[in-house]
């Protein structure tokens, strides 16, 4: 590893930092007082989320594409490049198995080369449609490998994998956290997300879809309160790998979510029943006891709070040309 003569500062890189959760971690760790590289190829994220950083002495941005090895010297690495919506992982699946399994295996030879600590993005989709519940970190899942999902969960499981594989045989310093629904500021206004679809849907005053009866259960994180978290994980012991699930445990049927929404908004929408999608997860609530006990965290913005904000985001719209590149 090169020798730094005149920095002590922290370099650190953010894959996908261009994106919705990456962006909010490159300005956290900027006021952490590190040197940011944020990498992204601008597929779902934007450099209207980074707009605000560039310009600030120890933010560089660097468009490439994670499937391609890179060469950088940092010493610590977040690893969240990876459509995370539906609709745009599954616009190019063969393209998502690759961002997360030729991403892993590029950033995981670059932690070795450079002797980088490194964190994975991984998610609660890897327990698939859960059997127990809520899940622990010790739930192997339930995941369809052949379904539309397939590629992301799957190769985020694959992901996980090759992190243990470079730990057990590298020796590398991993850290894995997997990651349950988040909302904020910055969220994608078209990606069919359940948050992100009411508020939109209830600001246009269209009705708010509610898959299949609405009685299925989500929790959702605000991104300051996950940010926090990943940032916790990553200064955690060496010996503390996770993974660990990080999300809030505090549950809400999709139903009621809708309401809030509506409430909050002050919209006149209706809700209006649709068909459920195949593999739609009927429960998801995250077990986050072990993030409690190595972490010392949990999450403190509740949904009461953190829809506002979110609300006041799409309220002021994004700024022009924010729309995913889904077509590029
Ligand atoms: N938002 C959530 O609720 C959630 C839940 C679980 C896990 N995660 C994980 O967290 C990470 C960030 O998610 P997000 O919600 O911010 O999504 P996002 O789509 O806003 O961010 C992903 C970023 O990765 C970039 N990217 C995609 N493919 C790339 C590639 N091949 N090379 C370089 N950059 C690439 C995108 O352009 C985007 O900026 C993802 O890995 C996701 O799987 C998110």
């Amino acid at each position: 590893m090169t020798q730094r003569v005149y920095s002590t500062r922290r370099r650190v890189l953010v894959t996908g930092g261009a994106g919705f959760i990456g962006s909010h971690l490159c300005e956290r760790l900027l006021d952490d007082g590190c040197d940011v590289l944020c990498v992204d190829n601008f597929f779902t994220g934007t450099k209207d989320n980074i707009a605000h950083l560039v310009g600030r002495p120890h933010f560089e941005l660097m468009r490439h594409d994670v499937t391609f090895p890179l060469y950088v010297e940092v010493d610590e690495i977040y690893n969240l490049a990876c459509p995370a919506a539906p609709i745009h992982y599954q616009y190019d699946p063969v393209q998502t198995t690759k961002t997360s399994v030729h991403g892993a295996i590029n950033v995981l030879g670059l932690a070795k080369r450079v002797k980088a600590k490194i964190l994975q993005a991984s998610t609660s989709e890897v327990y698939g449609d859960p059997q127990v519940h809520p899940q622990p970190e010790a739930y192997w899942g339930h995941v369809n490998p052949i379904g539309l999902r397939a590629c992301y969960d799957e190769g985020k499981r694959c992901a996980e994998t090759l992190f243990f594989d470079y730990y057990r045989q590298h020796k590398l310093r991993i850290k894995v956290a997997r990651i349950f629904n988040t909302y904020g500021p910055r969220m994608h206004p078209n990606d069919g997300r359940v948050v992100s679809n009411f508020v939109v849907q209830a600001l246009k005053g269209e009705p708010l879809s509610v898959y299949g009866d609405g009685g299925q259960t989500r929790s959702f994180c605000y991104v300051d309160d996950l940010v926090e978290g990943l940032v916790r994980l990553m200064a955690s012991p060496d010996d503390f790998t996770g993974p660990v699930n990080m999300g809030n445990p505090v549950e809400f049927t999709i139903l009621e979510l809708a309401q809030k929404v509506v409430e909050l908004t002050g919209s006149k929408s209706k809700i209006e029943r649709k068909p459920l999608p195949s593999d739609d997860p009927k429960q998801r609530q995250p077990d986050i006891a072990l993030a409690q006990e190595k972490l010392g965290w949990t999450p403190k913005i509740a949904l009461a709070e953190g829809l506002p904000k979110t609300i006041d985001y799409f309220r002021q719209g994004r700024p022009e040309g924010q729309t995913p590149s889904v077509h590029r």
